[in-house]
């Protein structure tokens, strides 16, 4: 009689625990209440003057998906370390999605706030394939960066024709600076200034670590006998390459070059994310991941 008892209430309790951690399995994956969260990358800037851009991309994100959480990661570690020392904490992406997975956010779209798919936008890459091999969000997406499709070549042109100086004649020149990079991407500056040149024949792109670079650009503005030209900088903030890369007093700035080759020059400083026509190109990529959800 004892026998049957013990035996009978280790089955109890046996069943019990089978039923308990088929109840936690399922409240860890399907049985979570949906909760979407979006997350912007951008490769982060230590300039004070940067903050314009940032705000102004989080008050358009804001403003098109009411309701839905926004978070911030810089890819940048050299730049996340500099704020560190300020007082300024800024997370990693991979922290970012860290934390959100412990906010037991659901379905999230990353989205990547680079100008093109360069090296900082294939590491994020890896980071949101890594999080999706996990399992720890039901859906993580990552949107495309700036300047992606053969569409957002041709809203960007059509961005870049209105938002320069209204002052510019036609028979003055805009040289816009890219950053430029080592990856394959880097082909996109010289694909958006033939796209450019279609349209107006004085808008030059070059790039501060690619091709073309500043001595190309001098050239071609040369030929065609330029007299002036409006720099402005094709990054997403007017920072460190803006200020001294392109309109700073040292000799090897696009500024001090092209002055000195007889071109008069008026830099721009502002950055793409302070207008609205490119700041709505990335906010329209967020719709990409968020219509999978
Ligand atoms: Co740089």
């Amino acid at each position: 009689m004892m026998k049957v008892s013990r035996f009978w209430i280790g089955a109890a309790v046996l069943t019990m625990v089978v039923f308990a951690s088929a109840a936690l399995a399922s409240g860890h994956g399907d049985a979570r209440p949906m909760k979407k969260g979006i997350l912007l990358v951008a490769f982060g800037s230590s300039e004070a003057s940067a903050q314009v851009s940032f705000a102004n991309i989080d008050k358009r994100v804001k403003e098109a998906y009411p309701g839905i959480p926004v978070r911030w990661a810089y890819t940048s570690y050299i730049i996340r370390e500099k704020l560190a020392k300020q007082g300024q904490l800024l997370d990693s992406p991979e922290v970012a999605l860290a934390k959100m997975q412990d906010e037991k956010f659901t379905h999230v779209a990353v989205q990547s706030l680079h100008t093109i798919g360069g090296a900082e936008y294939h590491d994020l890459r890896r980071t949101v394939g890594a999080f999706k091999m996990m399992g720890g969000f039901e859906r993580v997406i990552l949107g495309y960066p700036l300047m992606s499709t053969q569409e957002d070549m041709q809203r960007i042109v059509a961005a870049i024709i209105k938002t320069i100086p209204k002052e510019r004649q036609k028979d003055e020149a805009v040289v816009l600076m890219g950053h430029g990079t080592h990856h394959p991407s880097n082909a996109f500056y010289a694909a958006l200034m033939f796209q450019l040149q279609l349209k107006d024949p004085n808008i030059f792109v070059g790039t501060v670590e690619g091709y073309p670079d500043v001595g190309l650009i001098q050239e071609l503005m040369l030929k065609k006998e330029i007299k002036k030209a409006y720099l402005m900088p094709f990054m997403s903030v007017a920072g460190d390459h803006a200020k001294n890369d392109m309109a700073g007093a040292e000799d090897d700035s696009w500024m001090s070059i092209l002055t000195k080759a007889g071109i008069e020059c008026v830099p721009v400083l502002k950055g793409t994310a302070e207008y609205d026509e490119f700041v709505d190109i990335w906010v329209s990529h967020i719709d990409g991941p968020l219509s999978h959800f």
